[in-house]
């Protein structure tokens, strides 16, 4: 029976601003097996690491990724909205966690949301891709997206990029894809999964979200998920334990 990858969600959300270097340094420090991140990109085409597509709920500024240059984005407090001990704490640039994960020598999986779903950035998948090539073979990487146009478009330049679906509801688009190119994982949200059961896909293939209670992590470790993404990660590496 396959272990249960246990992945943090923007780094460790739960413990640490999400999205943060402070959230990845935890995530390493707790040998999370993944770490899922969130990119988009500046007005002066640059790879950020942040949930939203505007920086209101997690900085002291106001305004949308898209419309800042990254030095703009460089001066805001990332770390106070979650707590003053992480004042002064920034959006990184997607160069900077990778930095970070090299420095570390994280060996695990690396899941690299596209955050297409809300602002198309024209570009953003040969900007990963780009950037990827050099990471290529330091750790095991997997993209996502809710925008399955994105995913496409991965494959479409690097056929050998492993996808994964995010999705909240099954929809026709994902038989579609999966038609056309080898999905490798399935990123549902827990809700679904325990509606609609193990019947539609194999567990094997599975890495819920956001599994962030016990009863959550066992269902996961029971079903022997290939992962599960979580803003507890030490929670979840330290339940695992018990199976
Ligand atoms: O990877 C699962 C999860 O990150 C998808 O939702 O909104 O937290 O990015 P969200
Ligand atoms: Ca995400």
């Amino acid at each position: 029976m396959q272990q249960t990858k246990v992945i943090a969600h923007r780094g460790s959300k739960g413990t640490h601003p999400e999205n943060t270097l402070a959230a990845f340094q935890e995530a390493l420090r707790v040998e999370s097996d993944g770490i899922e991140l969130d990119l988009h990109l500046t007005k002066d085409q640059q790879l950020v690491v942040i949930h939203d597509e505007s920086v209101n709920r997690t900085t002291n500024g106001k305004g949308k990724v898209k419309d800042m240059t990254l030095y703009e984005i460089k001066q805001l407090d990332a770390g106070s909205s979650f707590s003053p001990a992480f004042k002064d704490e920034k959006i990184p640039s997607f160069q900077e966690v990778l930095d970070l994960l090299v420095k570390e020598d994280f060996k695990g999986l690396l899941n690299i949301e596209l955050k297409t779903d809300h602002e198309p950035y024209p570009g953003i998948e040969e900007k990963v891709i780009q950037i990827m090539k050099q990471h290529k073979w330091l750790f095991q990487v997997v993209y996502s997206s809710f925008n399955y146009d994105s995913l496409i478009r991965m494959k479409e330049r690097d056929y050998e990029a492993e996808i994964a679906l995010l999705f909240e509801k099954s929809k026709g688009a994902q038989k579609k894809i999966g038609e056309k190119y080898t999905i490798c994982m399935w990123h549902p949200k827990i809700n679904w999964l325990k509606r609609v059961g193990l019947k539609t896909y194999p567990h094997q293939s599975m890495r819920p979200w956001t599994i962030n209670s016990l009863s959550q992590m066992d269902y996961c470790f029971e079903q022997a998920m290939s992962g599960l993404i979580t803003d507890y990660p030490e929670l979840a590496l330290k339940r695992r334990k018990k199976w």
